[in-house]
């Protein structure tokens, strides 16, 4: 019996299940024993379409949490907001901040959250700001503001913000979070864009629960845009941790998926759109 299922509702790539889509995004459907969570909601209403082309349903979910403010990860709420339930949205403060990608000519294009805060409450979505870490229910924390310690994980270039001066500044990601489940076996982790680095990410969890097993990471790992060493530093890193399962989604590339894929063996997979994970209660990893 499944002690935890993450359902991926939206993902860069689809698996092959009749009605499932794909579109860049990511949105995960996180069920526990009694609480279920929706981790970002994509970029459009298709995460809403897969859940229910998956028998999922979305209406009473205890809280939607948010990876950042990226368009990808934020663009669904619109979805939730027609609803006309009171969803609990829990996110770092930061991610309502305007952020913005470099063009090819120089130019900015908004890459932010399609909507501000007061338009969304005022279709009954209930911001709930989250500090650093904090447990959002049960066993169930949510972990920002991670440091930045590894050499080669550099961030991404391309993606700035405004200063208080207008300067345009590489964007902090102060906001870039990650949700992890405590079992009596090990942890569950599941990425949004990994801003701050898949690895320090990992490396800040296992500081704050111990050298525990990572029974299974999903999500995106952001390594579509960095070099080939960037990568091989990664997958090195993960062989020092216990990571027992890792499926890769959204910003991983498929370059680096690939080199993954070899990497891991029997321990990856591809965490698509329609992709079902199923962890038992002795830790171990069913696909579906
Ligand atoms: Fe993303
Ligand atoms: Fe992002």
């Amino acid at each position: 019996m499944a002690v935890v299922t993450l359902t991926v509702l939206c993902d860069n790539t689809a698996a092959m299940k009749e009605g499932i889509r794909a579109e860049h995004g990511f949105s995960v459907l996180i069920e526990s024993a009694e609480r279920k969570i929706l981790f970002d909601t994509g970029q459009s209403d298709l995460f809403w379409h897969n859940a229910e082309v998956l028998g999922k349903d979305l209406t009473d979910v205890d809280a939607v949490v948010l990876s950042h403010g990226h368009y990808d990860h934020t663009g669904g709420l619109q979805r939730l907001a027609r609803v006309g339930n009171s969803f609990k949205v829990v996110a770092h403060r930061d991610v309502f901040m305007p952020r913005f990608k470099k063009q090819k000519d120089g130019s900015l294009k908004y890459i932010g959250c399609p909507y501000d805060q007061s338009y969304l409450e005022s279709r009954g979505l209930m911001f709930e700001f989250a500090d650093a870490r904090e447990e959002i229910a049960p066993g169930i924390f949510f972990v920002s503001e991670v440091p930045r310690k590894t050499v080669f994980e550099k961030g991404d270039p391309l993606l700035v913000v405004k200063d208080d001066a207008g300067r345009v500044v590489p964007d902090p990601f102060r906001d870039d979070a990650s949700i992890y489940l405590k079992t009596e076996l090990g942890l569950i982790v599941i990425l949004g864009c990994s801003h701050r680095g898949m690895v320090n990410i990992l490396y800040h969890i296992l500081t704050l629960e111990g050298d525990v097993p990572i029974l299974c990471v999903i999500g995106g790992t952001h390594l579509a845009r960095v070099s080939p060493a960037q990568t091989s530093e990664t997958i090195k890193a993960l062989h020092g941790m216990k990571v027992e399962a890792l499926g890769v989604s959204h910003c991983t590339g498929l370059d680096a998926a690939d080199e993954m894929k070899r990497a891991f063996g029997e321990r990856f997979f591809r965490a698509m759109s329609g992709v079902v994970i199923e962890i038992d209660e002795k830790g171990g990893v069913i696909l579906q």
